[in-house]
């Protein structure tokens, strides 16, 4: 089962990542986790991403592609994988049919979580991460039993430094614009299925689940 997660920030990409993968047992590629790993770390590419993840950009596309075509031969990819938050730009999408023609591999869904743009800045700054295991959390909308700590592991839960309303601001902006054509681009390779993101979690998770679930 070879995926595709697309959605604007904030859309639950990543919260539906997690159930996915759990239930699935493919690998998560997100290219945010990848880029936020890579700072951390203080790597090459960790300090070049994070010029551009500050400001709330996209990083480049020729590194953002190098990344995921590396990641995608990896020997636990071939069983299938869930992209998220890659591709972004029609030159990413193109990159990636050409990745996976290499691979003989294709798509089989493209996912696209839609939410109102009105209700992402508010998910966005809510939201907060456990630094142990990297669950999600919502200071409203999916708590934690006790404010500030993991349910699922007792680690210490963080907010991340593009999550202030200015990046926000600026990461949805970006996003909008590209987000159009790649969404045309897949429409018209029939992979596109839209998913009403608005409702609770685990009724969005139950639609995808279903959707996955039929075709196995
Ligand atoms: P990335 O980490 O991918 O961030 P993003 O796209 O901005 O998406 P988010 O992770 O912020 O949102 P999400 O959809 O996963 O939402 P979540 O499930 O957490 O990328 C970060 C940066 O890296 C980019 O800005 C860019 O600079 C760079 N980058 C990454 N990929 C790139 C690429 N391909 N090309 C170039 N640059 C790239 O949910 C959000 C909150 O809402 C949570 O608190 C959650 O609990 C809550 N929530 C989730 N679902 C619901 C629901 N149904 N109801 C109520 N609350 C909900
Ligand atoms: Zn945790």
């Amino acid at each position: 089962m070879n995926i595709v997660l697309m959605g604007l920030p904030g859309a639950g990409k990543g919260t539906q990542a997690e159930k996915i993968v759990e239930k699935y047992g493919i690998p998560h590629i997100s290219t945010g986790d990848m880029f936020r790993a890579a700072m951390k770390e203080e790597t090459e590419l960790g300090l070049k991403a994070k010029s551009f993840i500050d400001k709330g950009e996209l990083v480049p596309d020729e590194v953002t592609i190098g990344i995921v075509q590396e990641r995608l031969s990896k020997e636990d990819a071939h069983k299938g994988f869930l992209l998220d938050g890659f591709p972004r730009t029609v030159a990413q999408a193109d990159a990636l049919e050409n990745i996976l023609d290499n691979l003989g591999k294709k798509i089989d869904y493209v996912i696209n979580i839609q939410v109102d743009k009105g209700v992402l800045m508010e998910r966005l700054t809510g939201r907060r991460i456990c630094k142990n295991c990297g669950a999600t959390y919502h200071l409203v909308f999916n708590p934690p039993s006790e404010d500030g700590v993991c349910d699922r592991c007792g680690g210490e839960l963080y907010q991340r430094a593009d999550d202030n309303e200015e990046t926000v601001q600026n990461r949805l902006e970006v996003n909008i614009k590209q987000t159009q054509p790649l969404l045309d681009f897949y429409q018209d390779k029939g992979y596109l299925v839209n998913i009403d993101g608005q409702r609770d979690i685990k009724e969005v998770f139950s639609e995808i689940d279903k959707l996955i679930g039929s075709s196995r």
